[in-house]
């Protein structure tokens, strides 16, 4: 209650006696997003974006982890009426995203009936970039005729470009600089898309890239920053290429001549798109999905959920 009345005195035009009646209706609750972050300091792009995506109040924390995280939740639970928990959403992001993905099974866990806030989980921006990838993948490609290959496939952002393309039935190879971290990555996904037409592969020799590559019409580099993953005469002589997508974005880069700007450019018979290209999307996804945690309290954006609403907004008839 204390919060409630506090918060009267931000309106600018409003009285106290009748701030207080709106209040009591619940028509002017401000909607407080609470940024539970990883890293010892919370990312500030994360707050910005909170902010542009129309987050009236971001309450952020660092050093979050699945131990300490319970009473930040209950600290969002048990303040506001449940009718009015729709106002108040969490976001948990930072660079780790194991961490991250750890934080955002306790926040679910903890939440009860309907003692409940909407949670996101963005750790990284992983789920956001990869759902912006393969929704550039579809705007070009069928993806259930599409043969994909995923390098650098076992890190956070490259493992969910592999995910939702199974999801989307594509048959990928997922590609790691170990043959054991791939096939790792591989049985994992098998337990989410039994069936699916996915092969592990390494890509730290010459003929192992070479046989990952056969036969593909999607390239996608998702390895670390300014990690070069193929030589640039490789890729562009893949015969069957149709489409190659770099994520990062600091030279050089994980496709040589993939420019960070490409965004469906042609590049002889291949289109390609950058970190930024993709980028643009991923903002789209991210503003969106912010917006929504506020429409009802029982929202739950991870990787499947966040691609469905890029699907949705951006391929409405998809
Ligand atoms: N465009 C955007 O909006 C956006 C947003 C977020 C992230 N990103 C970019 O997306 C990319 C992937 O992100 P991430 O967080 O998944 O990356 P990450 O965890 O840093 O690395 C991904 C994978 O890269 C491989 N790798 C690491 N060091 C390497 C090296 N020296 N040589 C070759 N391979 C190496 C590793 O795979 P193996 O050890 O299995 O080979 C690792 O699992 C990054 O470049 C990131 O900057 C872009």
């Amino acid at each position: 209650m204390c919060r409630l009345a506090d918060g009267l005195n931000d309106r600018p035009t409003g009285n106290r006696s009748r701030g207080f009646v709106f209040r009591f209706f619940g028509d002017i609750m401000k909607n407080i997003l609470i940024q539970l972050d990883t890293d010892s300091q919370p990312s500030t792009f994360d707050r910005v974006v909170a902010v542009d995506a129309g987050a009236d109040h971001i309450f952020s924390y660092g050093g979050v982890t699945a131990d300490n995280v319970e009473p930040l939740v209950h600290g969002a639970i048990f303040t506001r009426n449940p009718s009015d928990l729709t106002h108040t959403a969490i976001f948990v992001g930072g660079s780790h995203v194991p961490t991250g993905e750890a934080v955002y099974e306790r926040v679910k866990k903890t939440l009860f009936g309907p003692f409940s806030v909407s949670v996101m989980m963005d750790a990284n921006g992983s789920n956001t970039t990869a759902a912006a990838t393969v929704l550039c993948a579809m705007k070009h490609l069928d993806l259930s005729q599409t043969s994909a290959l995923v390098l650098a496939g076992t890190g956070p952002v490259g493992y969910r470009v592999a995910q939702l393309l199974l999801s989307q039935g594509a048959t990928v190879s997922l590609a790691s600089r170990s043959l054991d971290r791939s096939r790792e990555a591989c049985q994992r996904l098998a337990m989410l898309y039994p069936g699916a037409k996915l092969t592990a592969c390494e890509s730290a020799t010459a003929a192992g890239l070479k046989s990952a590559t056969d036969g593909i019409q999607l390239l996608v580099a998702a390895g670390a920053a300014g990690v070069s993953l193929i030589d640039a005469d490789q890729w562009r002589s893949i015969a069957t290429l149709k489409l190659a997508i770099d994520l990062n974005a600091v030279a050089p880069a994980g496709i040589p001549g993939v420019e960070v700007m490409d965004k469906a450019k042609e590049r002889g018979d291949i289109l390609t798109y950058g970190a930024i290209g993709v980028g643009g999307t991923k903002m789209k996804i991210h503003h969106a999905a912010v917006r929504r945690l506020f429409e009802g309290n029982d929202r739950r954006f991870d990787t499947s959920a966040i691609f469905e609403l890029g699907r949705h907004l951006l391929m409405p008839n998809v």
